[in-house]
């Protein structure tokens, strides 16, 4: 059966100019599952994201998004997926109900008061609902830029390095967000180059390297590709994570300034 596959991806290829960046990209996203595409940066994953939503134009091989081929459907294709990019698309100047109701506007939904209302609610912003975005935290700020990609009801969500340059609260409420859109039956896609967010939330996860996934499998399935490390008789330390979190509350950023990810998690290179 091909109905729970979200989206298909098939020897996709392209180059700008001289630069190969993707040289046959092949990978399937079960529906209602949370995949990560992992790479370092560079590596194409916001060129691979940008040919699924339709943005960009492969060279060679074929993606395909609920059954629609990105080239012979787009139109299709942008009916079924939402992506949010890199950088945050918030109008700063808007509060945080008039971000979701110019969407919802554009969109042509019916009531797009009461669609911004009920995200607010969702995405618990509902208090800050009326403030200026500029105001938001960084945590804040790009759980309204997923609600606002929402809108609609899309059944598969592309983030695009949802958590770079967040700070480890910041990043946890994204991950619970995320997972919470997994609970709702969505089809995730996300890009990072943190190994613990693929870790912590994904189903399966690909790492995109040198143009090609060069490895596809369940966090087990990776695992078990490195030799176990023998066990010694030493106590677990927490991570300066764990301390980071413990010491200043997990839920303490919401009404603070946003921050740098300055003590946010490892990152490839
Ligand atoms: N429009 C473009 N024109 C030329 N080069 C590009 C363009 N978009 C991306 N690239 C290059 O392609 C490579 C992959 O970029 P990108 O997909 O943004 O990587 P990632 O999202 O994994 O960091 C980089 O070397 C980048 O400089
Ligand atoms: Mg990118």
């Amino acid at each position: 059966m091909t109905t729970d596959v979200a989206i298909r991806v098939e020897g996709i290829e392209k180059s700008f100019k001289d630069l190969h960046v993707l040289r046959g990209v092949e990978f399937t996203v079960e529906a209602g599952s949370i995949f990560a595409l992992l790479g370092s940066n560079g590596a194409g994953k916001t060129t691979l994201v940008r040919i699924l939503a339709t943005l960009l134009t492969a060279d060679a091989g074929a993606a395909s998004v609920n059954g629609h081929d990105v080239g012979s459907a787009p139109e299709a294709v942008r009916q079924a997926i939402s992506l949010t990019g890199q950088f945050a698309a918030v109008d700063e100047v808007l509060s945080g109900r008039e971000n979701l109701v110019l969407v919802a506007k554009l969109r042509h939904l019916k009531d797009p008061g009461a669609v911004a209302d009920a995200m607010l609610e969702r995405f618990s912003l509902t208090e800050a609902g009326g403030r200026r975005a500029g105001t938001y935290s960084g945590g804040m700020k790009r759980r309204l830029d997923i609600a606002m990609s929402l809108i609609g009801d899309p059944p598969v969500i592309v983030l695009d390095e949802p958590t770079t340059g967040l700070d480890p609260q910041a990043r946890k409420e994204v991950w619970q967000t995320v997972q919470g859109l997994a609970r709702n039956g969505t089809t995730v896609l996300l890009t990072t180059q943190y190994l613990d967010e693929a870790e912590q939330l994904a189903d399966r996860i690909a790492i995109l390297h040198q143009g090609v996934i060069i490895q596809n499998g369940t966090l087990t399935e990776l695992k078990k590709l490195l030799p176990s490390a023998t066990v010694e008789y030493v106590e677990k330390q927490p991570s300066l994570e764990d301390v980071f979190l413990a010491l200043v509350g997990e839920t303490s950023a919401d009404n603070g300034p946003a921050e740098d990810g300055a003590l946010a998690g490892k990152e490839i290179r």
